[in-house]
């Protein structure tokens, strides 16, 4: 028996899988997200530890059983968050997170401070932990000066549960002071930043132990002083589940943001595109990210202003639409990544007449979320990542309409999973296994069985691809005149 654990933005959830990797338990305990500020996005450190009591302590009650037969526990979370330490590791300030929009200028100065683009392979963008330390040091020097460790989430609570300073690759290279490449903390980005390697945790691969579960919480939960395994990133950690390890192999996110998700064998970044590349969760791989801001999350916005629920707006769209939307849309609400690397940029309706409803912009934001996706494939391809195909998650991967939208207007074949949970916490819990079995191999990350497959629609290429250039050409037009 494995537990999985993922610690996600809305909420942390523990799962436990058997040998043969089928899902036994699920506990879940919801977290919500502090926004003091316009921009700002922070949680409190004690609040993720609270939540793994609450859905730990479930399983304990329900499944007594296999709780004492767990080999080892791996652990996933929510990337980028910084979370600060004094030097008896008490929490200095709320956790900074992933979609904090605060150190955009802090970008700025790194950027020309050292070669982020060279060593860690990424645009300094906002989301990620390095500018948000420079804001600390520039808003709150007091307490930076205080600062002794610094961890992403989910080392925080490996901390609590193991008592060591341990983060994995996957993650670690979402800080920006990982030299991503040589998969080791890189002395010169971090000086840049003013700080030096001593207040970074030590760094293992995904599938390595990383410690020891501490003996208390072991005879709490009526576990043995199991292994906790290096585990990953969340975007790492839910390729695991799905076995997307090998180059080739490819998941596309359809979630509040959206994600493509591409397995590579080597250091390939695209700085120039925005493209995110990080270590994978096993040694010697590595991943290419795509990453847009609002996906399902353009559709929600639409939902609250109309006041209709998700399924009613998406059941507007047939399941084969004839054409594309005469209606464009831009899906930038809550800025860009990836290609933009813009957290100005805006979204847009566009082409409006009369004549146009409620269908049609429906259809438009489908098609806007597709057209951002076509947007991440390519700046992979230009990265040297080819895929062909990708299997499809996320909430909006519901919507058979959207999923054939995507499928026409990236030319990417949708490959969409049986039923099933292969997010993050079920990764984790197959990091856990490949730690506790030394076995890295597909018997453990093996590829889901499919339950449907969509591929591009080829009476649609010629359409989408006209409306994908008018999509290109949009932003650029309508920044100039954007206050
Ligand atoms: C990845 C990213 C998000 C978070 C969400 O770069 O910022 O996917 O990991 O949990």
């Amino acid at each position: 028996m494995y537990l999985g654990i993922d610690l996600g933005t809305s909420g942390l959830k523990a799962m436990l899988v058997d040998e043969l990797f089928e899902v036994v338990g699920v506990a879940q305990a919801p977290l919500t997200v502090s926004r003091a500020q316009p921009g700002w996005s922070e949680q409190a450190p004690d609040d993720w530890i609270a939540a793994a009591e609450t859905a730990i302590g479930a399983l304990r009650r329900t499944h007594p059983a296999a709780m004492a037969r767990v080999q080892a526990i791996g652990l996933s979370g929510q990337m980028h968050g910084a979370t600060l330490l004094d030097r008896g590791d008490a929490v200095l300030r709320p956790c900074i997170l992933w979609n904090d929009g605060r150190s955009a200028a802090q970008c700025a100065t790194l950027t020309g401070r050292a070669d982020f683009h060279g060593i860690a392979g990424n645009l300094v963008m906002a989301g990620f932990t390095a500018p948000k330390l420079l804001w600390v040091a520039e808003h709150e020097p007091a307490l930076f000066a205080r600062v002794t460790k610094i961890l992403l989430p989910k080392d925080y609570l490996r901390l609590w549960l193991t008592g060591e300073h341990v983060s994995d690759m996957s993650d670690a290279a979402g800080t920006l002071w990982l030299d991503v490449g040589r998969r080791a903390w890189s002395a010169e980005l971090l000086s840049a930043t003013g700080l030096s390697r001593d207040h970074m945790p030590a760094l293992v691969e995904g599938s390595d132990v990383s410690g020891r579960l501490r003996a208390d919480l072991a005879a709490r939960w009526g576990m043995g002083r199991v292994p906790v395994a290096g585990g990953g990133g969340d975007n790492a950690a839910t390729a695991c589940g799905m076995g997307v390890m090998a180059p080739g192999t490819a998941f596309l996110s359809l979630g509040t943001s959206g994600v493509l998700f591409a397995a590579t064998d080597r250091f390939a970044p695209n700085t120039a595109e925005a493209v995110h590349a990080f270590c994978h969760a096993l040694p010697e791989t590595w991943h290419q990210m795509g990453v847009i801001l609002s996906a399902t999350d353009s559709m929600r916005w639409l939902s609250e202003i109309v006041r209709m629920p998700v399924p009613d707006l998406a059941a507007l769209v047939p399941d084969e639409v004839p054409a594309p939307s005469p209606v464009g849309f831009l899906p930038y609400l809550s800025g860009e990544r990836t290609p933009l690397n813009d957290p100005d940029a805006a979204g847009a309706f566009l082409n409006l007449r009369r004549g146009h409803g409620l269908p049609e912009m429906v259809q438009a934001v489908m098609e806007g979320v597709a057209m951002a996706f076509a947007d991440c494939l390519h700046a992979l391809r230009k990265a040297g990542t080819g895929i062909e195909a990708a299997y499809a998650v996320g909430g909006g991967a519901q919507s058979e309409a959207w999923l054939r939208i995507i499928a026409a207007a990236t030319g990417l074949t949708l490959l969409v999973p049986e039923d099933g949970d292969y997010g993050a916490a079920f990764g984790a819990a197959r990091l856990a296994a490949a730690c506790a079995t030394g076995d890295r191999s597909d018997r453990i990350f093996s590829r889901p069985r499919l339950r449907a497959t969509f591929r591009p629609d080829p009476r649609l290429a010629d359409a989408y691809e006209d409306k994908y250039r008018s999509y290109r050409r949009a932003w650029p037009a309508l920044k100039a005149i954007t206050p």
